[in-house]
Protein backbone atom coordinates (compact mmCIF):
# COMPACT_ATOMS: atom_id res chain seq x y z
CA UNK A 1 0.00 0.00 0.00
CA UNK A 2 2.72 2.56 1.25
CA UNK A 3 4.97 1.55 -2.19
CA UNK A 4 1.25 2.27 -4.23
CA UNK A 5 1.11 5.66 -2.52
CA UNK A 6 4.38 6.62 -3.09
CA UNK A 7 4.06 5.60 -6.48
CA UNK A 8 1.06 8.34 -7.01
CA UNK A 9 3.15 10.59 -5.52
CA UNK A 10 5.52 10.78 -7.74
CA UNK A 11 3.31 10.12 -10.45
CA UNK A 12 1.55 13.14 -9.54
CA UNK A 13 4.01 15.37 -8.91
CA UNK A 14 4.79 18.42 -11.16
CA UNK A 15 7.70 18.88 -13.97
CA UNK A 16 8.64 14.96 -13.95
CA UNK A 17 9.29 12.78 -16.69
CA UNK A 18 10.11 9.25 -16.32
CA UNK A 19 9.48 5.60 -17.81
CA UNK A 20 7.39 3.43 -16.14
CA UNK A 21 7.94 -0.57 -17.69
CA UNK A 22 4.95 -0.22 -19.74
CA UNK A 23 4.53 3.85 -20.40
CA UNK A 24 6.14 7.11 -19.79
CA UNK A 25 4.61 9.70 -16.79
CA UNK A 26 4.94 13.32 -18.23
CA UNK A 27 3.88 16.30 -16.40
CA UNK A 28 6.79 18.65 -17.62
CA UNK A 29 4.92 22.27 -18.04
CA UNK A 30 8.20 23.40 -19.84
CA UNK A 31 9.52 23.97 -23.42
CA UNK A 32 10.34 22.82 -25.92
CA UNK A 33 6.14 23.26 -26.66
CA UNK A 34 6.05 20.31 -29.19
CA UNK A 35 3.23 22.02 -31.20
CA UNK A 36 4.83 23.29 -34.66
CA UNK A 37 2.26 25.69 -35.53
CA UNK A 38 1.27 25.78 -39.22
CA UNK A 39 -1.86 28.10 -38.81
CA UNK A 40 -0.92 31.05 -40.58
CA UNK A 41 -1.76 29.03 -44.02
CA UNK A 42 -4.08 30.71 -46.55
CA UNK A 43 -6.13 27.81 -47.19
CA UNK A 44 -8.01 29.25 -50.01
CA UNK A 45 -4.85 29.26 -51.91
CA UNK A 46 -3.89 25.75 -51.13
CA UNK A 47 -4.56 22.86 -53.83
CA UNK A 48 -4.06 19.39 -54.30
CA UNK A 49 -1.81 19.88 -57.43
CA UNK A 50 0.50 21.58 -55.32
CA UNK A 51 0.37 19.77 -51.94
CA UNK A 52 -0.23 15.88 -53.37
CA UNK A 53 -2.37 13.05 -52.01
CA UNK A 54 -2.03 11.06 -48.98
CA UNK A 55 0.33 7.90 -49.36
CA UNK A 56 -1.25 4.56 -48.27
CA UNK A 57 -0.14 1.93 -46.29
CA UNK A 58 -0.53 -0.72 -48.16
CA UNK A 59 1.04 -4.00 -45.97
CA UNK A 60 -1.54 -5.91 -43.91
CA UNK A 61 -1.15 -8.34 -41.30
CA UNK A 62 -1.02 -11.96 -42.04
CA UNK A 63 -3.22 -12.53 -39.64
CA UNK A 64 -5.92 -10.88 -42.00
CA UNK A 65 -5.14 -12.85 -45.37
CA UNK A 66 -5.52 -16.52 -42.38
CA UNK A 67 -9.26 -14.68 -41.28
CA UNK A 68 -10.29 -13.99 -45.02
CA UNK A 69 -9.03 -17.96 -45.99
CA UNK A 70 -11.26 -19.38 -43.33
CA UNK A 71 -13.99 -17.26 -43.83
CA UNK A 72 -14.23 -17.10 -47.60
CA UNK A 73 -15.52 -13.42 -47.28
CA UNK A 74 -13.29 -10.14 -46.97
CA UNK A 75 -12.52 -9.65 -43.41
CA UNK A 76 -15.43 -6.88 -42.03
CA UNK A 77 -13.95 -3.30 -41.21
CA UNK A 78 -15.09 -3.81 -37.68
CA UNK A 79 -13.10 -7.07 -37.21
CA UNK A 80 -10.28 -5.08 -38.66
CA UNK A 81 -10.56 -2.85 -35.25
CA UNK A 82 -11.46 -5.48 -33.17
CA UNK A 83 -7.57 -7.27 -34.47
CA UNK A 84 -5.98 -3.75 -34.34
CA UNK A 85 -7.19 -3.06 -30.75
CA UNK A 86 -6.79 -6.48 -29.36
CA UNK A 87 -3.25 -6.15 -30.27
CA UNK A 88 -2.60 -2.59 -29.70
CA UNK A 89 -4.03 -3.10 -25.95
CA UNK A 90 -1.28 -5.73 -25.72
CA UNK A 91 1.48 -3.44 -26.06
CA UNK A 92 0.14 -0.71 -23.97
CA UNK A 93 -0.08 -3.39 -20.97
CA UNK A 94 3.10 -5.17 -21.42
CA UNK A 95 6.02 -4.92 -19.28
CA UNK A 96 8.67 -3.80 -22.08
CA UNK A 97 11.61 -4.41 -20.30
CA UNK A 98 10.89 -8.17 -18.88
CA UNK A 99 9.06 -8.80 -22.56
CA UNK A 100 12.72 -8.03 -24.65
CA UNK A 101 14.81 -9.69 -21.85
CA UNK A 102 12.19 -12.91 -22.91
CA UNK A 103 12.44 -12.60 -26.59
CA UNK A 104 16.74 -11.83 -26.10
CA UNK A 105 16.55 -15.51 -24.37
CA UNK A 106 14.33 -17.39 -26.70
CA UNK A 107 16.13 -16.08 -29.82
CA UNK A 108 19.42 -17.52 -27.96
CA UNK A 109 17.92 -20.63 -27.10
CA UNK A 110 16.61 -21.03 -31.24
CA UNK A 111 19.89 -20.16 -32.63
CA UNK A 112 21.38 -22.77 -29.90
CA UNK A 113 19.02 -25.04 -31.29
CA UNK A 114 19.88 -23.86 -35.26
CA UNK A 115 16.04 -23.26 -35.17
CA UNK A 116 15.48 -20.95 -38.28
CA UNK A 117 12.00 -20.45 -37.81
CA UNK A 118 12.19 -19.96 -34.29
CA UNK A 119 14.94 -17.87 -34.59
CA UNK A 120 13.24 -15.30 -36.97
CA UNK A 121 9.51 -15.14 -34.49
CA UNK A 122 11.95 -14.15 -31.50
CA UNK A 123 13.57 -11.77 -33.74
CA UNK A 124 10.82 -9.85 -34.95
CA UNK A 125 9.24 -9.86 -31.70
CA UNK A 126 12.22 -8.33 -29.81
CA UNK A 127 12.62 -5.61 -33.25
CA UNK A 128 8.84 -5.06 -32.45
CA UNK A 129 9.03 -4.74 -28.56
CA UNK A 130 12.33 -2.44 -29.38
CA UNK A 131 10.37 0.04 -31.49
CA UNK A 132 7.49 0.22 -28.91
CA UNK A 133 9.67 1.12 -25.97
CA UNK A 134 11.11 3.24 -28.17
CA UNK A 135 8.02 5.11 -29.53
CA UNK A 136 5.93 4.62 -26.44
CA UNK A 137 8.02 4.44 -23.01
CA UNK A 138 11.34 6.66 -24.25
CA UNK A 139 9.66 9.34 -26.81
CA UNK A 140 6.19 9.15 -25.62
CA UNK A 141 5.00 9.66 -29.27
CA UNK A 142 1.40 8.21 -28.79
CA UNK A 143 0.07 9.61 -25.92
CA UNK A 144 1.95 12.59 -26.56
CA UNK A 145 0.56 14.65 -23.70
CA UNK A 146 2.56 17.33 -24.08
CA UNK A 147 1.84 17.79 -27.88
CA UNK A 148 -1.72 17.67 -26.95
CA UNK A 149 -2.20 19.93 -24.15
CA UNK A 150 -0.03 22.34 -26.43
CA UNK A 151 -2.69 21.77 -29.26
CA UNK A 152 -5.63 22.07 -26.97
CA UNK A 153 -4.99 25.11 -25.55
CA UNK A 154 -6.25 28.52 -26.04
CA UNK A 155 -10.42 27.17 -26.71
CA UNK A 156 -13.08 29.27 -25.47
CA UNK A 157 -15.26 26.58 -23.73
CA UNK A 158 -15.58 25.67 -19.82
CA UNK A 159 -16.72 22.65 -18.48
CA UNK A 160 -17.43 21.43 -21.69
CA UNK A 161 -19.26 18.95 -22.94
CA UNK A 162 -17.08 16.72 -25.56
CA UNK A 163 -17.50 13.58 -28.42
CA UNK A 164 -14.85 11.16 -28.98
CA UNK A 165 -15.67 9.73 -31.79
CA UNK A 166 -13.72 6.51 -32.20
CA UNK A 167 -12.21 6.82 -29.15
CA UNK A 168 -10.14 3.61 -28.26
CA UNK A 169 -8.91 4.15 -24.71
CA UNK A 170 -10.57 7.46 -24.78
CA UNK A 171 -6.82 9.41 -23.72
CA UNK A 172 -7.44 12.74 -25.45
CA UNK A 173 -10.72 12.97 -24.22
CA UNK A 174 -9.59 13.19 -20.30
CA UNK A 175 -6.65 15.48 -21.83
CA UNK A 176 -9.29 18.04 -22.62
CA UNK A 177 -11.27 16.96 -19.27
CA UNK A 178 -7.97 17.73 -16.96
CA UNK A 179 -7.31 21.18 -19.15
CA UNK A 180 -11.08 22.05 -19.07
CA UNK A 181 -12.39 20.85 -15.43
CA UNK A 182 -15.67 20.17 -14.52
CA UNK A 183 -16.64 18.78 -18.13
CA UNK A 184 -18.42 15.76 -19.43
CA UNK A 185 -17.11 13.31 -22.30
CA UNK A 186 -18.87 10.74 -24.33
CA UNK A 187 -16.55 8.06 -25.95
CA UNK A 188 -18.04 6.40 -28.81
CA UNK A 189 -16.26 3.21 -29.88
CA UNK A 190 -18.08 -0.11 -31.86
CA UNK A 191 -15.64 -2.58 -30.54
CA UNK A 192 -16.73 -3.01 -26.73
CA UNK A 193 -13.26 -4.14 -25.93
CA UNK A 194 -12.38 -0.93 -25.60
CA UNK A 195 -14.88 0.06 -23.16
CA UNK A 196 -14.03 -2.88 -21.29
CA UNK A 197 -10.16 -3.19 -21.72
CA UNK A 198 -8.43 -0.37 -23.50
CA UNK A 199 -10.64 2.83 -21.79
CA UNK A 200 -12.17 0.34 -18.87
CA UNK A 201 -8.48 -0.77 -17.79
CA UNK A 202 -6.67 2.52 -18.65
CA UNK A 203 -3.84 2.95 -15.73
CA UNK A 204 -6.13 4.75 -12.79
CA UNK A 205 -2.64 6.11 -11.44
CA UNK A 206 -2.05 8.21 -14.50
CA UNK A 207 -1.79 11.81 -14.45
CA UNK A 208 -3.45 14.09 -16.63
CA UNK A 209 -1.75 17.85 -16.16
CA UNK A 210 -4.65 20.51 -16.15
CA UNK A 211 -5.63 23.27 -14.25
CA UNK A 212 -7.35 23.84 -10.88
CA UNK A 213 -10.28 26.23 -11.43
CA UNK A 214 -10.10 27.54 -8.01
CA UNK A 215 -6.04 28.84 -7.74
CA UNK A 216 -5.50 28.37 -11.90
CA UNK A 217 -2.41 26.87 -10.60
CA UNK A 218 -1.88 23.30 -12.71
CA UNK A 219 -2.98 20.03 -11.03
CA UNK A 220 -3.43 16.57 -11.99
CA UNK A 221 -6.22 14.40 -12.85
CA UNK A 222 -6.72 10.85 -13.14
CA UNK A 223 -9.75 8.60 -14.67
CA UNK A 224 -11.74 7.64 -11.60
CA UNK A 225 -11.55 12.27 -11.47
CA UNK A 226 -13.05 12.60 -14.51
CA UNK A 227 -17.20 12.25 -16.14
CA UNK A 228 -17.06 10.38 -18.93
CA UNK A 229 -19.59 7.57 -20.46
CA UNK A 230 -18.88 5.38 -23.14
CA UNK A 231 -21.27 4.53 -26.08
CA UNK A 232 -20.57 1.72 -27.78
CA UNK A 233 -22.13 2.20 -30.98
CA UNK A 234 -21.11 2.97 -34.10
CA UNK A 235 -20.07 6.31 -35.45
CA UNK A 236 -23.05 6.35 -38.54
CA UNK A 237 -25.80 5.68 -36.32
CA UNK A 238 -24.93 8.46 -33.44
CA UNK A 239 -28.20 10.51 -32.64
CA UNK A 240 -27.09 13.24 -30.55
CA UNK A 241 -28.23 16.67 -31.44
CA UNK A 242 -26.08 19.59 -31.83
CA UNK A 243 -25.05 19.67 -27.70
CA UNK A 244 -21.53 18.98 -27.77
CA UNK A 245 -19.13 22.00 -27.20
CA UNK A 246 -16.29 19.66 -28.62
CA UNK A 247 -15.72 16.50 -31.02
CA UNK A 248 -12.80 14.73 -31.45
CA UNK A 249 -11.49 12.60 -33.29
CA UNK A 250 -7.66 11.01 -33.39
CA UNK A 251 -6.34 8.59 -35.59
CA UNK A 252 -9.73 7.99 -37.73
CA UNK A 253 -10.51 10.29 -41.40
CA UNK A 254 -7.40 8.72 -42.43
CA UNK A 255 -8.88 5.67 -42.36
CA UNK A 256 -11.53 6.78 -44.65
CA UNK A 257 -10.90 6.66 -48.71
CA UNK A 258 -11.44 10.12 -50.24
CA UNK A 259 -14.85 8.85 -51.43
CA UNK A 260 -16.05 8.62 -47.69
CA UNK A 261 -13.57 11.78 -46.53
CA UNK A 262 -16.94 14.17 -46.65
CA UNK A 263 -18.89 11.79 -44.83
CA UNK A 264 -16.25 11.09 -42.32
CA UNK A 265 -15.76 14.58 -41.72
CA UNK A 266 -19.82 15.42 -41.48
CA UNK A 267 -19.64 13.65 -38.32
CA UNK A 268 -17.50 16.54 -36.76
CA UNK A 269 -20.33 19.03 -37.67
CA UNK A 270 -23.19 17.15 -37.08
CA UNK A 271 -23.15 17.14 -33.38
CA UNK A 272 -21.71 20.59 -32.34
CA UNK A 273 -23.20 23.34 -30.86
CA UNK A 274 -23.38 26.74 -32.98
CA UNK A 275 -19.85 28.07 -31.73
CA UNK A 276 -18.06 24.32 -30.96
CA UNK A 277 -14.67 23.11 -32.40
CA UNK A 278 -13.73 19.95 -33.73
CA UNK A 279 -10.10 18.39 -33.07
CA UNK A 280 -9.14 16.20 -35.47
CA UNK A 281 -5.60 14.26 -35.60
CA UNK A 282 -4.42 11.65 -38.59
CA UNK A 283 -0.61 9.84 -38.16
CA UNK A 284 1.84 11.78 -40.01
CA UNK A 285 3.26 11.40 -43.36
CA UNK A 286 6.83 10.88 -42.21
CA UNK A 287 10.14 8.76 -42.65
CA UNK A 288 9.31 7.53 -38.99
CA UNK A 289 5.71 6.69 -39.23
CA UNK A 290 6.39 4.69 -42.35
CA UNK A 291 8.56 2.58 -40.85
CA UNK A 292 6.58 2.28 -37.76
CA UNK A 293 3.73 0.70 -39.84
CA UNK A 294 6.25 -1.47 -42.42
CA UNK A 295 7.77 -3.28 -38.95
CA UNK A 296 4.70 -3.23 -36.80
CA UNK A 297 2.43 -4.19 -39.43
CA UNK A 298 1.63 -7.58 -38.55
CA UNK A 299 0.15 -6.07 -35.52
CA UNK A 300 -1.99 -3.34 -36.40
CA UNK A 301 -2.64 -3.00 -40.20
CA UNK A 302 -5.68 -4.25 -40.84
CA UNK A 303 -7.14 -2.17 -43.06
CA UNK A 304 -7.20 0.84 -45.11
CA UNK A 305 -4.33 3.69 -43.57
CA UNK A 306 -3.17 6.71 -44.97
CA UNK A 307 -0.30 9.15 -43.82
CA UNK A 308 -0.67 12.19 -44.44
CA UNK A 309 0.29 15.73 -44.50
CA UNK A 310 -0.94 18.71 -41.86
CA UNK A 311 -1.44 20.66 -45.29
CA UNK A 312 -3.34 17.72 -46.74
CA UNK A 313 -5.51 16.82 -43.78
CA UNK A 314 -6.04 20.94 -43.42
CA UNK A 315 -7.08 21.30 -46.97
CA UNK A 316 -9.91 17.84 -46.68
CA UNK A 317 -11.24 19.80 -43.76
CA UNK A 318 -11.30 23.22 -45.48
CA UNK A 319 -12.88 21.75 -48.36
CA UNK A 320 -15.68 19.96 -46.26
CA UNK A 321 -16.71 23.52 -44.87
CA UNK A 322 -14.72 24.15 -42.33
CA UNK A 323 -12.52 26.65 -40.80
CA UNK A 324 -9.06 25.97 -39.45
CA UNK A 325 -8.01 27.87 -36.61
CA UNK A 326 -5.36 25.73 -35.45
CA UNK A 327 -2.84 23.39 -37.95
CA UNK A 328 0.47 22.05 -37.22
CA UNK A 329 2.23 18.98 -35.92
CA UNK A 330 2.72 17.16 -32.76
CA UNK A 331 5.03 14.22 -32.41
CA UNK A 332 3.21 11.18 -33.99
CA UNK A 333 0.29 13.43 -35.15
CA UNK A 334 -1.05 16.26 -37.77
CA UNK A 335 -3.36 18.34 -35.20
CA UNK A 336 -5.91 20.60 -36.41
CA UNK A 337 -8.67 23.03 -34.01
CA UNK A 338 -11.55 23.88 -36.51
CA UNK A 339 -15.03 25.49 -36.52
CA UNK A 340 -17.93 24.95 -39.38
CA UNK A 341 -18.31 27.77 -41.74
C1 LIG B 1 -7.15 3.96 -35.06
S1 LIG B 1 -8.20 3.92 -33.67
C2 LIG B 1 -7.78 5.45 -33.12
C3 LIG B 1 -6.43 5.46 -32.57
C4 LIG B 1 -6.52 5.47 -31.10
N1 LIG B 1 -6.02 6.73 -30.61
C5 LIG B 1 -5.85 4.30 -30.51
O1 LIG B 1 -5.15 4.48 -29.51
O2 LIG B 1 -6.06 3.20 -30.99
C6 LIG B 1 -9.80 4.15 -34.24
C7 LIG B 1 -10.91 3.61 -33.32
O3 LIG B 1 -12.13 3.94 -33.97
C8 LIG B 1 -13.03 2.87 -33.87
N2 LIG B 1 -13.93 2.99 -35.01
C9 LIG B 1 -13.59 2.96 -36.33
N3 LIG B 1 -14.70 3.11 -37.10
C10 LIG B 1 -15.76 3.25 -36.25
C11 LIG B 1 -17.16 3.43 -36.44
N4 LIG B 1 -17.71 3.50 -37.66
N5 LIG B 1 -17.94 3.54 -35.35
C12 LIG B 1 -17.40 3.46 -34.10
N6 LIG B 1 -16.08 3.29 -33.86
C13 LIG B 1 -15.26 3.18 -34.92
C14 LIG B 1 -12.19 1.62 -33.84
O4 LIG B 1 -12.83 0.55 -33.20
C15 LIG B 1 -10.92 2.10 -33.11
O5 LIG B 1 -10.98 1.80 -31.75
Amino acid sequence: MATLALQQAAADALEQSFALPTYRIDTKTSAPDKFVNLTTTDWSQVTWKDIGRPFEVTNYSSERRQWEEEHHEAMPVQTQWEFFNRHFHDLFITDNLEARAKARQELFKAMGRLNFAEAVEAFTDLIQLAIWNRIHRVEDAVWDPRGKRALFEGMDVKKPNILFLGAADGYEAMQLLAMYPGGHAVLVDYDDFCRTDRFGKFPESYPFLGQDPSTGHYKTYHRADMDIDFDVADIRDLKYGKEFDIVISVGLIEHFPDEHKPHAIEFHRRFLKPGGYAIVTTPRLQFQSKLYYRIMGELVNFGYRELMTAHQMGLYLYENGFNILRCGVIKAHNGIIAQPR
